[in-house]
């Protein structure tokens, strides 16, 4: 096998196609959400323009979008959903900086570090509560449902994650529960919500949603990774901040396993007993890295970005559908 068969990040990834399909819409997109964070409590939309306003990558919304077009929507009732799946996403973002301690988000300092923690958590509400008028303004119950399901299992995974951080023994399908819950699950809700509202079979919806969660599956793995090989300037957020949070992150999973017992006394220092100097990270990094666990972590993300893509033949092939399988790809392949 030569090196760029090897490394599933080899190939160059486009999102062209799709950006370019889905520009008008995601244009409607875009002031739908400027026009939706607007409030008179003056806090509200300057706290909500900066993190709006950053270097969003807006990959839901697509989705979402992309989802109905596939699915032959003709209307535009597709992308208030996408506003709302938007809405949803900076809402926990909002939450989980506060969460994760976080000081870095899409390139900018972390709200709750200028705000404070409460005017994040508040505006987090704000921007939930948007993205639930947005919904019933659609009139899909069924988007509504699929979209307040999404809401809950995301806490459900949040607080699931907290509750086992700084576990030395966390294993990989606590994990992977972990991240379906907290990341795929809305990467699921906005592919099927986009169908659903487009009037998709049955088995179209679920073909959607199936691509939406195997997608959201190869995201956060990379999410993962990069956390131990990605730089600030690229990501827009700091790496190491799932290290020192202790969070038990496929990567770190797999660099306990193979770095065995000789390692033991830094883990259990690092992660379970939370003691952690500015050195320790690079360390780790460095563990992690010489373990060959960031490889496997791509490779599994690759193999959630294969099953995504096939979950799409029950849709004919069309630059719609083509650019949807550009969006797997791009989920293994990006570095920001
Ligand atoms: C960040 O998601 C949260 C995760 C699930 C890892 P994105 O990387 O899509 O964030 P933005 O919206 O582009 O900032
Ligand atoms: C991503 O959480 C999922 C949610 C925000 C619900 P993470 O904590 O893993 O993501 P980043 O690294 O802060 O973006
Ligand atoms: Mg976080
Ligand atoms: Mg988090």
């Amino acid at each position: 096998m030569d090196a760029a068969a090897a490394d599933p990040r080899a190939k160059p990834v486009s999102l062209d196609n799709l950006l370019n399909l889905a520009a008008s819409d995601m244009a409607g997109v875009d002031s739908l959400i400027r026009d939706r964070m607007q409030s008179p409590v003056s806090v509200i939309p300057a706290l909500a323009e900066h993190l709006i306003g950053g270097s969003a990558k807006r990959l839901r919304p697509l989705l979402t979008v992309a989802a109905a077009r596939l699915a032959g929507s003709t209307d535009d009732h597709c992308r208030k959903l996408a506003a709302a799946v938007e809405f949803i996403h900076t809402a926990t973002l909002l939450h989980d900086d506060v969460v994760d301690s976080s000081e870095l988000r899409r390139g900018k300092v972390a709200a709750h570090l200028i705000w404070g923690a409460p005017s994040s958590v508040l505006v987090g509400d704000f921007l939930f509560a948007r993205a639930f008028e947005l919904m019933v303004e659609t009139g899909s119950m069924a988007a509504l449902e699929i979209l307040a399901r999404a809401s809950r299992v995301i806490a459900e995974g949040e607080v699931l994650q907290l509750t086992r951080a700084h576990d030395l023994d966390l294993d990989e399908a606590v994990y992977l529960q972990i991240i379906k819950a907290k990341t795929a699950e809305l990467f699921a809700a906005a592919a099927e919500a986009g169908g659903v509202g487009a009037g998709a079979s049955p088995d179209q919806c679920r073909g959607l949603r199936r691509f939406g969660q195997e997608l959201g599956l190869a995201f956060q793995l990379v999410d993962d990774a990069l956390d131990y090989s990605g730089a600030s300037d690229t990501l827009g957020k700091n790496p190491g901040d799932d290290f020192r949070e202790g969070k038990a992150t496929l990567p770190l999973i797999l660099a306990i396993k193979r770095t065995g017992a000789q390692e033991r006394t830094f883990w259990m220092r690092t992660v379970d007993a939370r003691e952690q100097t500015e050195a320790d990270f690079e360390r780790a990094r460095t563990l992690v890295q010489d373990s060959g666990a960031l490889e496997v972590t791509l490779e599994t993300a690759a193999g959630y970005a294969e099953s995504a893509k096939a979950a799409l033949s029950v849709f004919p092939a069309s630059d719609w559908r083509a650019a949807l399988e550009d969006l797997a790809d791009f989920a293994v392949a990006r570095r920001s």
